[in-house]
């Protein structure tokens, strides 16, 4: 399962229920064009999708094996989790209605802070699509979940990932292990960025 950031923030008890009222209202329309939350309909696509190991080899947080059972649970945890204030599925859907990726949105309100995991269908990967839909979706967790600090993990081969991190300005802060969860870890590098220095950034960008 994903876990927190490793900064801990204080963050007082209005903080927190703003956040979560946020989560709960999330208008996933704001990430782009053919966003919208997943639903029970979804799995099928979401199975098609995540069937392909291009898509899903590199994320360690997915439950496994992808079956209906399987894939409708988590669609259904996430709806429950949103429902808490602690978390977003989104899907994108493409012209002819296929799914084209999803983003996982994991929020812990009372440390504001979120994280974000996700992929693009195989066919939409290395074209841009990945690095512009990422600094929006940071925008959007900064600016309408209202949390202050973002941590990111990626696998340690995962090349793109972590060019996409660092071109949004996330600082680079060492390795830690993810477990996924079948319980086994995965070795992952790790990133953070704060709501401050992403609102410098984008105050000082042309
Ligand atoms: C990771 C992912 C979202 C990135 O999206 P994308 O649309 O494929 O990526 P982009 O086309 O925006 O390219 C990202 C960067 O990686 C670079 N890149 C691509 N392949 C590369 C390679 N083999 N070596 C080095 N850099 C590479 C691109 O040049 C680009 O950098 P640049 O813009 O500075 O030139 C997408 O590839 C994906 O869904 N992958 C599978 C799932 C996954 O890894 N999810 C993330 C888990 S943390």
């Amino acid at each position: 399962m994903s876990a927190p950031p490793l900064t801990v923030l204080a963050v007082p008890e209005h903080e927190a229920a703003v956040i979560r009222a946020a989560v709960r209202a999330a208008d996933v329309a704001l990430l782009g064009p053919g966003y919208r939350l997943a639903v029970a309909d979804d799995v099928p696509g979401l199975l098609d999708l995540l069937s392909d190991p291009a898509v899903s080899a590199p994320i360690y947080d997915l439950p496994r094996p992808f079956t209906a059972a399987v894939i409708g649970s988590w669609v259904a945890e996430a709806q429950a989790r949103q429902a808490r204030g602690e978390a977003v599925l989104a899907v994108s859907v493409d012209a002819d209605g296929r799914l084209s990726g999803y983003s996982y949105f994991t929020v812990w309100p009372e440390r504001s802070a979120a994280e974000i995991g996700g992929a693009q269908r195989a066919d939409r990967q290395n074209q841009g699509v990945g690095k512009a839909g990422a600094a929006r979706s940071f925008g959007w967790m900064f600016e309408h979940l209202g949390v202050r600090l973002i941590g990111l993990t990626a696998a340690i081969d995962n090349v793109r990932s972590a060019r996409v991190i660092e071109a949004a300005g996330f600082v680079a802060m060492g390795e830690r292990e993810s477990r996924r969860p079948d319980g086994s870890v995965r070795l992952s590098r790790y990133w953070e960025l704060t709501r401050d220095q992403w609102r410098a950034q984008q105050a000082a960008a042309p």
